[in-house]
């Protein structure tokens, strides 16, 4: 899958498509990031792309133009695609969104920066808005790479077959189970006795009761709400 990023800090990214499971989904050709500076469509040789409010108050807005020009010129070259706003005021992401946009051949991540948008980005283009959650950070940049890391291990032949065999069995829509490596005994803690067992059924049995349990506590019912603790 293609996803193109309209952004005018490239260079966060740098880091964070050179490691790790995005670096190893770009490796497997299952993932192509395409990082675009839209400051380069600004209509003035001074690369402007925020302005003032009208009507006043603080801050600066992104311009309409560089960014409807950007969007024209990148579907001209490779066709309409879906649209993600990322802003506070956009729907929550959930594991849910994070598997449908993983199964798009291409998406596009708008990252705005400053106060906000010029209104008519909005009006004039048609996107889904996104929030990685209720805070306001400084731009898009984190979220779009937030996204971006969500689909790069949803991407078929990126995580091992056994991490995918285990996440589309039961844990899908639970929290991890409880998990443990060595010591055995950790400063007085011991690992399950059942883990030692060998005994695969009981094992699959007990980690589908502790993800259970464990979704269940954290899903804010209050604790006397909660059974089986
Ligand atoms: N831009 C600024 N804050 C954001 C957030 N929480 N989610 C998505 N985009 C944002």
């Amino acid at each position: 899958m293609i996803v193109h990023v309209l952004t005018l800090f490239p260079g966060l990214f740098d880091g964070f498509l050179r490691e790790s499971i995005v670096r190893i989904a770009q490796d497997k050709g299952a993932l192509a990031v395409d990082l675009i500076d839209f400051r380069r469509y600004a209509k003035d040789r001074h690369g402007t792309v925020d302005d003032r409010p009208f009507g006043g108050g603080p801050g600066m807005l992104l311009k309409p133009e560089p960014i409807f020009e950007a969007v024209e010129t990148l579907e001209a070259q490779r066709g309409p695609m879906h649209r993600v706003l990322l802003t506070p005021a956009g729907d929550l992401l959930t594991q849910a969104t994070a598997e449908r946009l993983a199964g798009l051949p291409e998406l596009l991540l708008l990252c705005g920066r400053y106060e906000g948008f010029d209104e008519r980005i909005r009006l004039g283009i048609s996107w889904e808005e996104i929030s990685i959650g209720e805070y306001v950070l400084s731009g898009g940049e984190v979220p779009a790479m937030v996204i971006i890391d969500a689909i790069a291990r949803l991407q078929p032949g990126v995580l091992g077959d056994e991490e995918s065999a285990l996440r589309e069995s039961f844990r899908e829509g639970l929290l991890d189970f409880p998990q443990f490596t060595r010591p055995r005994v950790f400063r007085g803690m011991s690992v399950p006795g059942v883990l030692l067992s060998g005994n695969h059924a009981e094992i699959e049995a007990w980690r589908r009761q502790e993800a259970a349990r464990r979704t269940q506590e954290r899903s804010g019912a209050a604790p006397e709400e909660q059974q089986d603790r």
